[in-house]
């Protein structure tokens, strides 16, 4: 029986793959290895663009930079300190030419006039590689930064988030794709019929004006999400064309996979128009027993007392009562409580209540990967590993996250990559430019084009323009 796509009950290929770029690497201990450079940091850019090129030469879909408006609590613990993911992009864009280039971008902690305005200039600026995971940013220390004592509750984030994504999209579709004329002739620059008004007025935002930027390659940036609540599935649903989610067992991401993938075909949408990536934090060894000791050197390096504060923090316990040698209290709180990072939550605590871990192994288990899938093992091991769960339908690609950077992602770009690519399971070149055509999705439409219908003539007398 060959593994070949397409043939002997292997489902038809090519999947995706995203690459996860984190500092040294997603193993929170991975910045005490002997190979570990000060230089590997979130705020080296040309580290970054040379991890963004490993990635383009695997032919990978895109590279992800995660995101909060905050320096993380857990300083002491590992690197910390980043740039604004969206300047990072445009640094990229300039030394790349495939490669997609998706950043995080919070709902709560920004204005839609001014996200929509960034992530529209750098699909431009890139030549239609832009995509925005869009989160709702969980935590009360980010909130303090916003002039907030807590953060807004899960709910009432989510249903800006919503509106934001509305009226982002109302501001993408600002200019016709042909509203700009260049008529020297007859002096006309641009037919403000086809640029158009948002004329937005809502629950938590009201926009007037039109985007100053034209129509972008995309027409938009390839919309990320990645909560798994219910309220995080509702907004996927509605508006997610790629989600990024963390499941430890088959079962649970394919159950994710066909839950998520209902729910979209429900609210009018093509199941195809909506990509699913779990995350995987392979560790490779050419065989598996060194896999497994490079993956048992890093667990080694994890500091306890650190990680348990960590937990302590996501499940909204006091330290002192996760002993390192118990396994965790019977008594922590419903996910309905948890007004953070509910799916997050949810997975760590049956993750250690259905394998009876204690709180030591527990955190061995989230130093690896924070509660996505961990696999150390050779490439054709990691291959089929990927394979199965795209076989059995629980994934549309993966989102890699390599546990050591660089080595990690120079790795699985060598030697898994070929292996997937001779089971006709990936690309062997780019057929696309952008990252919409990289993940097989449609530019959309503007939904003044049918109609062709200005609202009106845009009010482009909005201070500052023209001046
Ligand atoms: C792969 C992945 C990447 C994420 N990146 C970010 C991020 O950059 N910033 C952030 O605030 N949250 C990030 N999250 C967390 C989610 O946005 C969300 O808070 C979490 O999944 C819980 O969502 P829920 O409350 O809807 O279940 C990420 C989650 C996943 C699975």
């Amino acid at each position: 029986m060959t593994r070949t796509a397409g043939r002997d009950g292997h489902r038809p290929g090519p999947f995706h793959l995203n690459a996860f770029l984190m500092s040294t690497g997603h193993h929170e201990a991975s910045w005490r290895l002997p190979e570990s450079s000060p230089e590997h940091t979130s705020t080296n850019i040309a580290y970054l663009q040379r991890l963004a090129r490993t990635a383009e030469e695997g032919l990978l879909d895109s590279v992800f930079f995660a995101d909060g408006p905050g320096l993380r609590s857990d300083v002491g613990r590992r690197p910390a300190g980043s740039l604004d993911p969206l300047i990072v992009l445009t640094a990229l864009a300039a030394v790349t030419e495939r490669i997609g280039l998706i950043a995080t971008a919070s709902t709560t902690y920004n204005s839609p006039y001014n996200l929509a305005r960034r992530f529209a200039s750098i699909d431009i600026v890139s030549g239609g590689r832009a995509g925005w995971n869009v989160v709702t940013t969980a935590g009360p220390d980010i909130a303090r930064n916003f002039g907030l004592d807590d953060q807004p509750a899960h709910a009432v984030r989510y249903e800006r988030a919503a509106e934001f994504l509305d009226v982002a999209a109302k501001l993408w579709d600002s200019w016709d794709d042909d509203a700009v004329l260049g008529d020297k002739e007859q002096g006309v620059w641009a037919d403000a019929a086809k640029i158009h008004a948002a004329r937005h007025v809502g629950e938590h935002f009201s926009v007037a004006g039109a985007l100053t930027t034209p129509r972008t390659p995309q027409a938009r940036p390839l919309i990320v999400q990645a909560g798994s609540s219910e309220d995080g599935k509702g907004l996927a649903a509605r508006y997610a064309e790629a989600v990024f989610t963390a499941h430890q067992t088959l079962d649970d991401a394919r159950a994710f996979y066909a839950d998520l993938k209902a729910r979209t075909v429900a609210v009018g949408r093509d199941a195809d128009g909506i990509k699913i990536l779990p995350g995987l934090v392979p560790v490779l060894g050419s065989t598996e027993a060194e896999a497994l000791a490079a993956e048992r050197e890093l667990d080694e390096l994890i500091v306890p007392e650190y990680a348990r504060r960590q937990l302590a923090a996501t499940l909204r316990v006091d330290p002192d009562d996760l002993p390192l040698d118990r396994q965790l209290p019977a008594d922590l709180p419903d996910e309905d409580e948890i007004e953070g990072a509910k799916s997050r939550y949810t997975l760590i605590v049956e993750l250690a209540r259905r394998e009876r871990l204690t709180v030591r192994e527990l955190i061995g288990r989230l130093g690896g990967g924070r509660g996505h899938r961990t696999l150390a093992g050779t490439p054709e091991q990691v291959a089929d590993a990927l394979q199965d769960w795209y076989d059995a339908e629980a994934a549309d690609g993966f989102n890699i996250m390599p546990a050591v950077l660089p080595r990690g992602l120079e790795e699985f770009t060598a030697h898994v990559v070929p292996i997937l690519q001779a089971r006709g399971l990936f690309r062997t070149a780019y057929e696309g430019t952008t990252l919409r055509e990289h993940y097989g999705l449609e530019r959309p439409a503007s939904r003044y084009s049918s109609s062709g219908v200005s609202v009106e003539a845009v009010e482009l007398a909005t201070a500052g323009v023209g001046a």
